[in-house]
């Protein structure tokens, strides 16, 4: 029945429906047997006081009764003086609580019929379809003693034909509580040996999933619904962060990550605050443009062949390749050997000499960048 928390089809709700009042009645057809029970006991003892039956000796079955009692002044002060079934007036702690959820049983279901299983509180054990308790009805209403334990016998139901197909039993569910339901959109319907799925209806956390194990209780405990938020984004040297300042950003958030002059972004321009609290990305780096190591000599920049003078304030960007001309050791021609700039830094290659002011001057053709290319079989 716990599964009627959802919408089902109208056939189901109808077949749940015919369930309900066979249960109603059935429930009936037990309290007016155990009223005619307590009724012939109390005319045929006539010992009763009020409508709690004296203790009979011998009646306890397997259970302990505890003090007998008139009034509450004769129990302790924790306790009252409760009318206890078979024990008759007794001093029992109205806390007390009796084992729930009960472990699962192969032919018959039980349900709680109280809000809370304590003393007093009453539990329907009610066989599946094809199947009786001794007494020949298929439902049985035990009561939350003060001994913590439930009345009357461990009710066993037998029998076994099937009265109606599979498709029409009622299936056993996991329990679950208002407060969930409420909070969550809920996939799946909570069926035993079933997962269900939690999205979460206000702002919020991703989804979660859930197992319903086949003692009708859930696998995890359920989770929560609470908005999430990101932390700050890191600053960025030599850049700025595009976003308003705020000790908490909310889930889709984005922030924009800018580099002053001369600097290139290295990373992502935006990130997005994620639904688990994680920024989309780590932090952009800023990398600083390298000045050329070579003046009197001209290099390769972009496939284009350059003096280092006649490019914009002699530097080139982070992650340029630039190519210097190299003297072969033995011949001459000269050949190219390129090197990257990381963030500031440009190193001329080993084999790149600068030339000298008198070469620059003097013999400008003789320079290494001017005279004629190695043989591709020449260099290495
Ligand atoms: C239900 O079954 C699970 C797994 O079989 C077990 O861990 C859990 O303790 C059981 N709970 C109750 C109340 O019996
Ligand atoms: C948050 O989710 C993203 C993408 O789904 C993942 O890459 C990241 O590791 C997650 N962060 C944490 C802290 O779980």
């Amino acid at each position: 029945m716990c599964c009627s928390n959802f919408r089902e089809s109208d056939e189901h709700e109808r077949i749940l429906g015919v369930e309900a009042n066979k249960g109603a009645i059935a429930v009936m057809v037990v309290i007016v047997c155990v009223c005619v029970c307590v009724c012939v006991c109390v005319c045929v003892c006539g010992m009763t006081k009020g409508s709690c039956p004296e203790r009979l000796l011998g009646e306890e079955r397997k259970r302990t009764c505890s003090r007998p009692c008139k009034a509450d002044k004769d129990c302790g002060n924790k306790r009252q003086c409760l009318c206890d079934g078979h024990c008759g007036l007794s001093c029992v702690a109205p806390g007390r609580t009796c084992p729930w959820p009960l472990p699962p049983s192969e032919n018959s279901a039980a349900r709680l019929l109280s809000p809370k299983p304590i003393f007093s509180a009453l539990l329907e054990v009610r066989c599946e379809p094809g199947f009786t308790l001794p007494s020949g009805l298929d439902v049985t209403i035990r009561r939350c003693q003060g001994d913590r334990q439930w009345s009357g016998d461990e009710p066993i139901c037998t029998g076994g034909f099937q009265l109606f197909p599979a498709s029409l039993l009622v299936p056993s569910c996991c329990p679950l509580p208002d407060e969930v339901i409420n909070t969550f959109s809920i996939q799946g319907d909570a069926t035993v040996g079933t997962s269900i799925r939690y999205s979460c209806l206000a702002d919020t956390v991703g989804s979660s999933e859930n197992y319903c194990q086949e003692n009708q209780t859930w696998q995890y405990p359920h989770p929560i619904c609470k908005k999430v938020y990101c932390q700050p984004p890191k600053e960025v040297e030599q850049g700025y962060v595009v976003a308003v300042q705020k000790t908490e950003y909310e889930v889709g958030f984005e922030i924009h990550y800018l580099c002053k002059k001369n600097f290139l972004l290295d990373g992502p321009q935006t990130v997005t605050c994620l639904s688990n609290g994680s920024w989309s990305a780590p932090p952009p780096y800023c990398r600083a443009r390298c000045l050329i190591p070579a003046e009197r000599s001209r290099v390769v920049i972009g496939g284009v062949k350059r003096w280092p003078f006649d490019v914009t304030d002699g530097m080139v960007p982070h992650g340029e390749n630039v190519m210097f001309y190299c003297k072969h050791p033995h011949k001459q021609c000269g050949f190219t050997a390129a090197q990257a700039c990381f963030d500031g830094k440009l190193q001329p290659p080993a084999c790149y000499l600068e030339p000298t002011w008198f070469q620059y001057k003097l013999f400008p053709h003789r320079l290494v960048s001017e005279i004629e290319a190695c043989e591709s079989g020449d260099v290495e």
